[in-house]
């Protein structure tokens, strides 16, 4: 069954996405990711994107629309997580149209949702192993020895748009851009709201009735 995980930044898409689609052997297509591998490799898409990416602003749907395509028709017919696309209401419908055009479908839909207040905590205190890329947090989930990984022993890193200029305008983006997207997945065959303002266990076991039932 493939999936779409979405919410504001720092909801947890990514911790949760990587351990559920483990778990469910799905292939995890987180588009920050993605974006930020193409940045690393300075590719064309990577180099389009980074200015938009530092800034906390969506990089143009253009790019991204054609990023995830190749990314979800390389899998060869294995089934998807999407964490971070899409992430407004023309990306969607991109997305409907490649998917009929393919003969694809989506089975659930999931908003996670989380108050502002703790949204930031853990954004603010987000750390990320620059080798094997598992997130840890300062309070919420902190690694055995400061600043290093506790899975590969890889340095342990604060990324660019987590600082706090940078979270405002990425939660500004969010209401203004993304939050449309509830409207529009609603009504939807497989549409669910979780709460993932509580605790990792507690968020994860939410998630994973969401996606059994
Ligand atoms: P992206 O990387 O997707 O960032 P985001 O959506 O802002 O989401 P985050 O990765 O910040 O948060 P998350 O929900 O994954 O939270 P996480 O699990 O890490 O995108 C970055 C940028 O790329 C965008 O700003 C944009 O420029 C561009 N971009 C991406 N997609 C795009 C698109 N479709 N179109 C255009 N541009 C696009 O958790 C955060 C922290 O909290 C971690 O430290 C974690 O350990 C902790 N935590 C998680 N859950 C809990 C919990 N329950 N309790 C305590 N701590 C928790």
């Amino acid at each position: 069954m493939n999936l779409i995980l979405f919410g504001p930044p720092g909801v947890g898409k990514g911790t949760q996405g990587s351990r559920l689609s483990t778990e469910f052997n799905v292939a995890h297509l987180a588009m920050g990711d993605i974006l930020r591998a193409a940045v690393r490799d300075a590719t064309a898409a990577g180099l389009q994107a980074r200015q938009y990416m530092d800034a906390g602003q969506l990089v143009p749907d253009a790019v991204v629309v054609a990023m995830i395509e190749e990314r979800i028709l390389a899998g060869n017919g294995q089934d998807f997580l999407l964490d971070g696309f899409p992430r407004n209401v023309a990306q969607a419908e991109a997305l409907d149209a490649m998917l009929a055009k393919n003969g694809l479908s989506i089975g659930r839909i999931v908003f996670m949702d989380a108050p502002e207040e703790s949204l930031l905590k853990r954004l603010c205190g987000r750390l990320i192993c620059r080798a094997c890329g598992f997130g840890f947090h300062r309070q919420y989930s902190p690694p055995l020895k400061a600043g290093c990984c506790d899975r590969c022993g890889g340095e342990l890193y604060q990324r660019d748009d987590d600082r706090e200029d940078v979270i405002a305008n990425r939660l500004e983006v969010y209401n203004e851009q993304t939050a449309p997207l509830l409207e529009f997945y609603q009504h939807r065959n497989g549409f669910l709201k979780i709460d993932a303002g509580g605790e990792m266990e507690a968020v994860y076991a939410a998630l994973k009735e969401a996606v059994s039932n």
